[in-house]
C-alpha cells in the first residue's frame, strides 16, 4: 500500500509492521506497545486514513525537496499561534513551544519513529487548543482570576491535599469577596472540587481535540490532546485512564508541560524534583526516567535557553514530514483561531466571525481585490487573538470596568500585534489587526494612532468590529437592534470611525437612516 507524497511513495507499513518497529526501537515489550496502539483505535485502517486526512489538508514538504521560496510551513504558523494558548493558560509566552521541544526530546531518545514523531510533534503545540473553552466556566467556579488560577495551578499537585492546595484554595478563591462569603465559596469549591475539575477538564479537551480534527490532524493527534490530563495510577480526567491506557503522546505532552512550567517558576532542579515526586502517580516512570536522564546531562534545557525558540522547534519536525500550507490551510487555521478566540466567553461568541462578515461586506462594496479580501478576513478573524490574555473577571464583569481593569483591555490589541507579528505570513496585516481600537482622532487605543496613520484595512476593522460588538449582547448590556447601531455608530463618524466605511456597510445591510426622535444611551463597547 502507498501513499503519493509531492509525487513520491512514502513506504507503508502494516499495523502489526508499526507496533513492532516501534517496540524494537523502544526496546519496549511488544505486546504491551501493540495494545497500547489497539487501545488507543491506532488500527491499520485508522493509521492510513488518518495520514490521507491530515495529507489532503496539508501538504508534506517531501525530504528531497528543498522548500521553495515563500513556501510556508504549518509548523511556523502553529508555534507562533501556540504563544496565544499560552496566554490563555496564564503562562510566559513560549510555554507551548518549549513544551514541545522537550517532548520530541524524549521522543527521539525514545526512538519512536518518524510517522510517530511528526504526530507527536502537533500534539505537543496544539496541547492547550481546547484552553478557552473553559476559561468562562472556572471563573464562575472560582469566583476570581482564572488566568491566575490556570498559571499557579500547573506548579500545584492538586491530587494531593495538604497546606499547597488548601493555600492555593485560599489565595485564588472569591480573592475580592467579603469574608463570610468567601467562607462559604470554599466550602462550596471543596465539596464539588472533583465534579468541578472533570467537567472543566472535559470541556478543554474535547474542545482541543475537535480543533485538531477539524485543522485536519490524525485521530491519535486529537487522542493525545484528550487524555492531556490523564495520570498514570488512573487518578487524572476526564476518563480515569490508566498507566497504558493512556495515550503515549500525552503523557510525554503532559510530562513535558510539567517539566516546563516548573523550568521556568523554580529552575531546573525543582523542574527534576516535581516529575521524579509524580513519576508512578502522573506520569509513565519510563518516560520520567529518560527526561531526567536528559535533564542531567544538560541536553534537555540546552535548547530552551536558546534566543531564537521558533528556529529551535521548526527544526524538530522530522524532515521528511514537514506540512507546508497552503491558502486554504491557512485560512482554515485563522478559522480554528477565531473559533479558539471566540470559546472565551460567551459574550464573544462568533464575534470574530461576524467582524470578518461585516469586514469583507465594506471590502466587497470598495471593490478590493482578492489579496486585499484574503488579508482583511483573516485580520479581522484574528484581530481580538489578544483577548485571550485577558481574565474573563474583566470580560464578564457586568458593572463598569475600574481603570486597572480597563488598561488590561487597552493591552489586548498590544498582544495581538505581539503574537501576530511571529507569524512571517501574517507580517502584512498584523499591524492593521492589532490598530482595530484605533480612532481617527487619535482617542483609539493602544498606540493612540490618527488620520493617515490607519490604512483602509483598518479602518474597516474599527468599523465591523463596532458594528458587531454592538449588535451582540455584552455583560453590561443587551444587544441593539440595526438600527440603533447604526445610529450610535453615525455619531461617531467621521471624527471616530471612517465615514465611507460606515457607510459601504451600511449600503451592504440596505439600510437607511433615519435618526430616532429621542437620544440614545451611549454603548460604545468595551472590548
Ligand atoms: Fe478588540
Ligand atoms: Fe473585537
Amino acid at each position: 500500500m502507498g501513499l503519493v507524497v509531492h509525487g513520491r511513495i512514502t513506504a507503508q507499513i502494516s499495523n502489526s509492521e508499526y507496533c513492532g518497529k516501534r517496540c524494537l526501537l523502544n526496546g519496549r515489550n511488544r505486546a504491551t506497545t501493540l495494545r497500547s496502539n489497539l487501545e488507543i483505535g491506532c488500527t491499520e485502517a485508522m493509521v492510513v486514513s488518518a495520514q490521507t486526512e491530515v495529507h489532503s489538508k496539508l501538504k508534506t514538504q517531501g525530504a528531497a525537496a528543498p522548500l521553495a521560496a515563500g513556501t510556508i510551513r504549518v509548523s511556523e504558523l502553529l508555534s507562533a499561534l501556540s504563544y496565544a494558548l499560552d496566554l490563555t493558560e496564564g503562562r510566559p509566552m513560549g510555554h507551548s513551544v518549549r513544551a514541545c521541544i522537550i517532548g520530541m526530546r524524549i521522543a527521539q531518545e525514545w526512538r519512536l519513529p518518524a510517522e510517530d514523531l511528526a504526530e507527536l510533534y502537533y500534539t505537543l503545540l496544539l496541547k492547550d487548543a481546547g484552553c478557552s473553552s473553559n476559561s468562562s466556566r472556572l471563573y464562575h467556579i472560582l469566583n476570581a482570576d482564572d488566568l491566575r488560577a490556570k498559571g499557579d495551578l500547573k506548579v500545584v499537585d492538586w491530587t494531593k491535599t495538604g497546606w499547597q492546595s488548601l493555600h492555593y484554595a485560599l489565595t485564588h478563591v472569591a480573592t475580592s469577596t467579603p469574608y463570610p462569603e468567601k467562607i462559604w465559596k470554599l466550602l462550596t469549591v471543596a465539596m464539588t472540587q472533583q465534579r468541578d475539575s472533570c467537567e472543566l477538564v472535559k470541556i478543554r479537551c474535547e474542545r482541543g481535540s475537535m480543533i485538531a480534527r477539524n485543522l485536519g490532524f490524525s485521530d491519535r493527534v486529537a487522542a493525545g490532546i484528550h487524555s492531556l490530563d490523564e495520570h498514570w495510577n488512573g487518578g487524572g480526567y476526564p476518563n480515569g485512564l490508566r498507566g497504558s491506557e493512556i495515550p503515549l503522546f500525552a503523557n510525554i505532552a503532559n510530562l513535558s508541560q510539567t517539566i516546563e512550567v516548573f523550568y521556568r517558576a523554580r529552575g531546573r532542579a525543582d523542574a527534576v524534583d516535581a516529575i521524579r515526586r509524580r513519576s508512578g502517580r502522573w506520569f509513565d516512570p519510563e518516560l520520567v526516567k529518560t527526561a531526567i536522564s536528559l535533564c542531567k546531562d544538560g541536553r534537555l534545557w540546552a535548547a530552551l535557553d536558546k534566543d531564537d525558540l521558533n528556529a529551535e522547534v521548526m527544526a524538530l519536525e522530522p524532515e521528511d514530514r514537514r506540512l507546508t500550507a497552503n491558502d486554504k490551510t491557512i485560512d482554515t487555521i485563522c478559522e480554528a483561531f477565531a473559533e479558539i478566540i471566540d470559546a472565551k466567553t460567551p459574550f464573544t461568541y462568533q464575534h470574530s466571525n461576524g467582524v470578518a462578515e461585516a469586514a469583507t461586506e465594506i471590502g466587497e462594496r470598495f471593490g478590493m481585490s482578492e489579496p486585499e479580501m484574503k488579508k482583511l478576513r483573516r485580520a479581522a478573524l484574528l484581530h481580538d487573538i489578544g483577548k485571550l490574555g485577558v481574565s474573563n473577571e474583566i470580560l464578564e464583569k457586568p458593572g463598569k470596568l475600574t481603570g486597572e481593569e480597563f488598561d488590561v483591555v487597552r493591552k489586548h490589541p498590544y498582544h495581538t500585534y505581539e503574537i501576530l507579528k511571529r507569524v512571517p505570513a501574517f507580517a502584512d496585516f498584523c499591524a492593521d489587526a492589532a490598530a482595530h481600537h484605533e480612532r481617527l482622532d487619535g482617542k483609539g487605543y493602544w498606540q493612540g494612532l490618527k488620520g493617515d496613520e490607519l490604512t483602509l484595512t483598518a479602518r474597516i476593522l474599527a468599523v465591523a468590529d463596532v458594528f458587531d460588538a454592538l449588535r451582540a449582547k455584552r455583560p453590561y448590556r443587551d444587544a441593539l437592534p440595526l438600527e440603533k447601531v447604526f445610529f450610535i455608530m453615525q455619531k461617531d463618524a467621521p471624527h471616530g470611525l471612517d465615514w465611507p466605511c460606515l457607510d459601504a456597510l451600511m449600503g451592504a445591510h440596505q439600510f437607511s437612516f433615519a435618526p430616532p426622535s429621542t437620544e440614545p444611551e451611549t454603548a460604545t463597547p468595551q472590548t
